[in-house]
């Protein structure tokens, strides 16, 4: 982490250095095809992340935008701090500006049709990135994660922790009865619905055979998502479900969570019932999650929270910058997928990366070994 926070510091100098330069980099860039052979240093790409609160969208943005830097190009990097109009101001200053491509992870995948249009309209590429931009036919190229698998993932790592699978992933013949709680994501973004699809098609023929119970009676995504993936929203429902369903001494065995925020606040929830309320009279019940942010992680490590699902956001950025590149020097960027995702319009290419599940053993081989988190920053919960 350190490292990339002090490439992101470089990259911060090079764009102060840059809008030094009075944006004569911006204006030169507005006919960039003409200057030929392409000197990249006259591209600017525009990257749009939704918001600072999650550490996996700071490590995104800084490994594009050094990705992006180091292949030459200048980059102007915005977060949106998780509010709509914002994302859609900033996008279109990068198209004032004279952005030559633009990267957008979307708040709302369906809030950016007028932005789109004018990128069109001004022959600006744009690369949906981790999240499908939605009800566009000008989504060039989308770089992501299996995102159904990730939801599989999600609902294997709470059958493990059930004692329903084995570590092999065999189905070990325990019966149960076991009590959960299902959470889902923000309904706005696409990838919710796959995560919560991959989690529901593993989890359903346990439920029809009685293995699982989910004693809210809450089964649909609608009940189950969280508005923007607020942790205290997490944490709320979370509650809410504990007054309502577990007052009454029935004990919870498992939750659903798919993003470590939302776990951190569906734990801190369950922690408020200090121990005395007859939900968790065992212990806490199994909660999953995604990202493998640094809190979570050492959660995992302490044998709080079960276990996380780890997407190389470091693979991520990399890949989007492949794909800048290759759109930009006028070559067909490589797909591995042009079946799944449909914005509304049309089937986007798409390149989808593999995740990991993250348990308490696994921790040094996925995390510390690839050089994601140092033993320390595991050890402490938080980045360096
Ligand atoms: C991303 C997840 C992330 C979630 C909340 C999703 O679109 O794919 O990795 O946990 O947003 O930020």
């Amino acid at each position: 982490m350190k490292k990339k926070y002090a490439l992101a510091a470089l990259g911060l100098a090079g764009i102060v250095a840059l809008a030094g330069c009075g944006g004569g980099g911006a204006g030169s860039s507005g006919g960039s095809g003409a200057e030929g052979s392409g000197d990249k240093g006259d591209l600017l790409i525009g990257v749009s992340m939704p918001t600072q609160t999650s550490e996996r969208w700071i490590a995104d943005g800084n490994a594009v935008q050094d990705g992006l830097e180091e292949a030459g190009y200048q980059v102007d990097l915005q977060y949106a701090g998780d509010d709509i109009p914002t994302q859609g101001q900033q996008i279109d200053q990068m198209i004032t500006k004279g952005a030559d491509l633009l990267v957008i992870a979307a708040i709302d995948g369906t809030a950016l049709s007028s932005q789109l249009d004018a990128a069109a309209a001004a022959n600006i590429p744009v690369i949906s990135y981790d999240r499908l931009i939605r009800d566009s036919e000008h989504v060039d190229f989308y770089v992501t994660f299996d995102n159904y698998k990730v939801g599989v993932q999600q609902a294997t790592s709470l059958l493990t922790g059930l004692g329903v699978l084995d570590e092999d992933g065999k189905e070990t013949g325990e019966k149960g009865p076991f009590n959960i709680e299902l959470f889902a994501g923000s309904l706005d973004d696409n990838n919710a619905h796959f995560f919560w699809q991959g989690a529901m098609d593993t989890l359903q023929p346990f439920i029809d055979d009685g293995v699982l119970a989910v004693p809210s009676g809450q089964t649909d995504i609608e009940q189950a998502a969280i508005l923007r993936w607020q942790q205290e929203t997490a944490q709320k429902r979370m509650e809410d479900l504990l007054t309502s369903t577990y007052a009454g001494g029935t004990k919870l065995d498992g939750v659903l969570s798919p993003y470590d925020g939302l776990s951190r606040g569906i734990i801190t929830a369950l922690q408020g019932t200090g121990g005395l309320g007859p939900a968790i009279a065992d212990g806490l019940p199994i909660v999953t999650g995604q990202d493998a942010e640094i809190g979570s992680v050492a959660l995992i490590d302490q044998g709080v929270q079960f276990a996380s699902i780890f997407k190389d956001t470091r693979k991520l950025a990399e890949q989007s910058v492949v794909v800048a590149q290759a759109i930009l020097e006028g070559e067909e960027p490589e797909a591995n997928d042009t079946e799944t995702y449909d914005n509304g319009v049309k089937v986007v290419p798409s390149y989808l990366l593999q995740s990991d599940i993250v348990y308490k053993d696994n921790i040094t081989p996925l995390l510390v070994d690839s050089g994601y988190w140092t033993q320390a920053e595991v050890d402490s919960g938080v980045a360096e």
